[in-house]
């Protein structure tokens, strides 16, 4: 579904045909309507709420053969998130009932929360618009419009803001909804080079100049496919100072099938979705861009396609990496891993960055331990893991910290090589692929790893999401930065 708003000044409700919907508080009292309603639709709609359950936060009525009344009903002070999440719901409802117009009588939404929050409510509404239909032959183009109608002065920089969050989201979704003969890494590599048109500086190293740079873990896993390995970086400069940047970086591996370390067939189908790390730093440094934010800042991106072949990379073989260090390659399919360890040592060395933030699909243990409702996060610092914590609250992607220490690190031991890329002893798959990932920070920058393995695609809707791809992480990351570096 399309969603087109437009805003206009209030005009009498009298003049207007469809649907209209009005806020209200948790009980869905009605007599601030009173100065929108005739007395004899008050009184109608007042006879009608009689007989409605108003436990729901969401009823509507026929008030007359043309109009159509909603009433949304809000808590006092009600927190942004829950804001949105009654705006998505009212995009579902609509979508249900199959509306294709709705006026919101925006000046009643004041009755519980400030008056700005239906910028949150369009928010909320815009982002379960979201759907993944391109490539169906009979595609639901279906529109929604909706007017809002306020008093007030449209707030233009709220209104952005909120937009680039949602291009940013939506771009996240469509990269990671993308199967993987569409986007693979040559075809992604391609797409990343037209950031440049939103102001982002975005550079490029091909296969060549990574076996030349030393990147031998990366160029490792996408040996054994026919399509290019590439390193990424997307950098936006919102301060005028040349400070350091916040570093993001991302696994892109546009599709995962183990390589030798063959997955098995059932669901292998999801491994699409294993460059949804690399998605979300792409989506986040969009919105960045769009919003002219204030900070300097750099994604990172990993893409390769690991896949068996003739040339593919063997268990057993033995790779340096950018760092230096020589990886023991046990497990094919422990590849992120291998993508991370350059990416990451890369970026600390060219960019010098403040913090780095590594966002993966990175284990299948962390949807054991947490399900779809945490992600996993691990770091060196405590501060930055507190910052990522709380801005995780407040936007509903949550992440849980889960531990590091050196004594996992025998697990990670070889005896032919500084490391292994698996744990053989067993237990602690996730905190062992960041303790590994950890041996590539250098020079002590702080660090973060959220591993959303169990977030970045859901069967099922969430309360922000349709199903399929949820953008997990951009949000966060969004709100970790206008929290704190802003
Ligand atoms: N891409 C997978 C992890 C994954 C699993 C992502 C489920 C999304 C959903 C990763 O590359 C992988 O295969 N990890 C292995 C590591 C193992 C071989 C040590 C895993 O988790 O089984
Ligand atoms: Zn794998
Ligand atoms: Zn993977």
């Amino acid at each position: 579904m399309i969603i087109k708003d437009s805003f206009s000044k209030f005009t009498n409700i009298s003049k207007l045909s469809g649907c209209i919907a009005f806020f209200t508080n948790e009980k869905s009292e009605i007599t601030h309507l009173k100065k929108y309603l005739s007395s004899s639709e008050h009184k109608n709609l007042s006879t009608l709420l009689k007989n409605k359950n108003k436990k729901k936060g969401f009823l509507n009525f026929d008030l007359s053969p043309k109009q159509k009344v909603i009433l949304i009903s809000l808590k006092k002070n009600q927190k942004p998130n829950e804001i949105e999440k009654s705006g998505a719901k009212l995009t579902d409802f609509l979508k249900g009932e199959g509306i294709e117009a709705i006026y919101i009588i925006s000046d009643t939404i004041s009755v519980n929360v400030k008056s700005d929050a239906i910028y949150e409510f369009l928010h909320g509404m815009r982002l379960k618009s979201y759907s993944f239909d391109r490539y169906k032959s009979k595609r639901e183009l279906k529109t929604l419009k909706v007017n809002i109608t306020s008093s007030k002065k449209f707030n233009k920089k709220i209104y952005d803001k909120f937009k680039a969050i949602e291009f940013g989201v939506n771009y996240t979704k469509d990269l990671v909804s993308e199967p993987g003969n569409v986007l693979h890494p040559d075809e992604y590599a391609k797409r990343l080079t037209q950031l440049k048109k939103i102001g982002l500086k975005v550079s490029v190293y091909n296969e060549k100049q990574l076996k030349k740079m030393g990147c031998n873990a990366l160029v490792g896993v996408g040996q054994g496919s026919i399509r290019g390995s590439y390193l990424v970086t997307l950098e936006w400069k919102g301060k005028k100072t040349n400070s350091k940047p916040l570093a993001f970086v991302g696994k892109g591996v546009c599709f995962d099938t183990g390589g030798i370390s063959l997955k098995p067939a059932r669901f292998m189908e999801d491994m699409t979705y294993d460059m949804a790390g690399s998605a979300v730093v792409v989506g986040l440094m969009k919105n960045l861009a769009l919003r002219k934010s204030k900070v300097n800042a750099v994604g990172v991106v990993g893409l390769v396609e690991n896949m068996p072949g003739g040339n593919a990379q063997r268990p057993g073989d033995i790779v340096k990496s950018y760092s230096g260090k020589t990886i023991e390659v046990l497990n094919t399919d422990a590849e992120g891993r291998l993508v991370l360890a350059d990416a990451i040592t890369f970026t600390e060395k060219k960019f010098r960055p403040n913090l780095i933030v590594d966002l993966a699909t990175l284990t299948g243990a962390i949807v054991v331990a947490l399900g779809s409702e945490y992600a996993g996060l691990f770091s060196n610092n405590d501060n930055l893991s507190k910052q990522i914590h709380e801005a995780g609250e407040k936007v509903d992607e949550k992440a849980w910290r889960l531990p590091l220490h050196s004594n996992y690190d025998k697990l990670m031991n070889s005896k032919n090589a500084d490391m292994q890329n698996i744990n053989y002893v067993g237990g602690a798959g996730s905190t062992t692929a960041a303790q590994f990932l950890q041996r590539f920070i250098l020079n002590k920058t702080p660090w973060a790893h959220l591993d959303i393995a169990g977030m970045a695609f859901s069967k099922y809707a969430g309360a922000l999401n349709s199903s399929g791809a949820t953008g997990y992480g951009v949000r966060l990351l969004n709100k970790f930065i206008e929290d704190n570096y802003e």
